[in-house]
């Protein structure tokens, strides 16, 4: 028996396709998890076996968080107090806190311990009308440790209604074990765990965290060469603290994206726009961490490249868990428009997971993932903070009841 032909009429779609149409009288049909067809309800091809009207309301795709490290265990609320009194996030890294502080705590704790401490943090994205999320590992650094944070990841794709795309950042910082020796750290991720994990299946891409603090470009050169070897996609912690090239080295490679961006500048904005390389803005951690200089929007948008928003979650620089406070941010802090914002959330940040085409537009072919919304004008998304105007999230073609209300 032929899967059944739903229609969803009478709404309000903005499409995020790349033409970026918003259809007044817009309709779609669905079939078999995927949109089938999607214009105006004048135009409706064929008679539908099962239909939904959503009484004038606004739909877009379902929302794409592409940059998070939701795994995690405990807090580092004493860091952001020390840092409200002055103290700078290299300077608490420096001396063995930051990154490594969530380390330990990662470490000590048991696998069900973080995934029940990750899964409030998911479900708060979730209720925004997310449907596809980015987790990345980095708070583990031995093999067993990123390994049991990625299956936490899987663990919660498979626990909740919602697409898990897991990036190994084993590549976040040098661990204690590795003290003065980040060159062999990186031979052993790119030798033996990423093989390794790759083949447990669970890595989707690879990620490193590009900084004086961090990782030198050469190191990620290096990585970014195991990962080709292996067919993974990469992309980049790329000039938050200080400009070390990673964006220029990481575009050259056909990164999927670069990620924070703060120092970067013409150079990068050009470099990204012609690789195709999605440059991922993280607002919360800029405001968290009370940054003074601001990613080059004007350059990325002269030179058209793909602007996409993240939460960034994290117990560091992004304590949050709310992707529709980060676009409210990325507008106010960084120039963005609304509807680059949208575009950041949607087909830009399926891009930035090389899930283009897939997901992120409300297109024939794509997975039928979409929100419906309480807005009067599309606007209203990324204006409201800490109010959550989502009606009714579907996932591929199906109601959720939940985080629906329940009818
Ligand atoms: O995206 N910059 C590196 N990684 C995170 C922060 C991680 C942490 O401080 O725990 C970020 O901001
Ligand atoms: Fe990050």
């Amino acid at each position: 028996m032929s899967e059944p032909l739903k229609l969803w009429r009478n709404a309000q779609l903005a499409t995020c396709d790349a033409a970026a149409r918003v259809i007044a009288r817009g309709a779609l049909t669905t079939r078999a998890g995927r949109i089938e067809w999607v214009g105006e309800e004048a135009a409706l091809p064929a008679a539908a076996d099962e239909v939904h009207d959503l009484a004038g309301a606004w739909v877009t795709p379902g929302l794409i968080d592409c940059h998070t490290h939701l795994v995690f265990a405990g807090t580092r609320a004493n860091e952001y107090a020390e840092r409200l009194r002055g103290r700078s996030y290299e300077e608490i890294a420096r001396a063995g806190g930051g990154i490594l502080a969530t380390v330990r705590a990662v470490r000590a704790a048991s696998e069900e311990q973080l995934f029940d401490e990750s899964a409030p943090r998911l479900a708060a994205l979730l209720a925004e009308g997310v449907t596809t999320v980015e987790i990345k590992s980095g708070y583990g650094l031995t093999l067993a440790d990123e390994a049991k944070m990625l299956r936490v990841a899987r663990h919660l794709g498979r626990a909740f209604p919602v697409t898990v795309r897991t990036t190994l950042l084993a590549a976040h910082t040098v661990p204690p074990e590795y003290r003065d020796r980040a060159d062999e750290y990186i031979e052993a991720i790119a030798r033996e765990w990423l093989p390794q994990l790759c083949a447990q299946g669970l890595v989707d891409a690879v990620d490193i965290f590009c900084e004086n603090i961090a990782f030198s470009v050469a190191q990620a050169e290096r990585l970014f060469a195991a990962a080709r070897a292996l067919g993974l996609p990469v992309k980049m912690h790329a000039e938050q603290l200080g400009n070390l090239g990673g964006t220029l080295m990481a575009a050259r490679q056909g990164a999927l994206s670069c990620d924070h961006l703060e120092y970067a500048g013409e150079a990068e904005a050009a470099a990204l726009a012609s690789a195709g390389t999605v440059a991922v803005l993280l607002p919360v951690a800029f405001y968290c961490l009370g940054g003074e200089r601001q990613p080059p929007v004007a350059a990325l948008r002269a030179h058209h490249a793909m602007l996409a928003i993240a939460s960034d979650c994290n117990p560091g620089s992004a304590p949050g868990a709310s992707l529709l406070t980060a676009m409210s941010m990325a507008t106010r802090l960084f120039g963005l428009t609304a509807d680059e914002a949208l575009q950041g959330v949607t087909r830009h940040a399926a891009r930035a997971l090389g899930l283009e085409g897939e997901r992120g537009a409300l297109a024939a072919g794509q997975v039928a993932d979409f929100v419906v919304w309480n807005l009067r004008s599309i606007e209203e998304l990324g204006y409201w903070i800490g109010f959550n105007p989502r009606r009714t999230v579907v996932r591929a073609a199906e109601v959720l009841r939940w985080p629906n209300p329940i009818l």
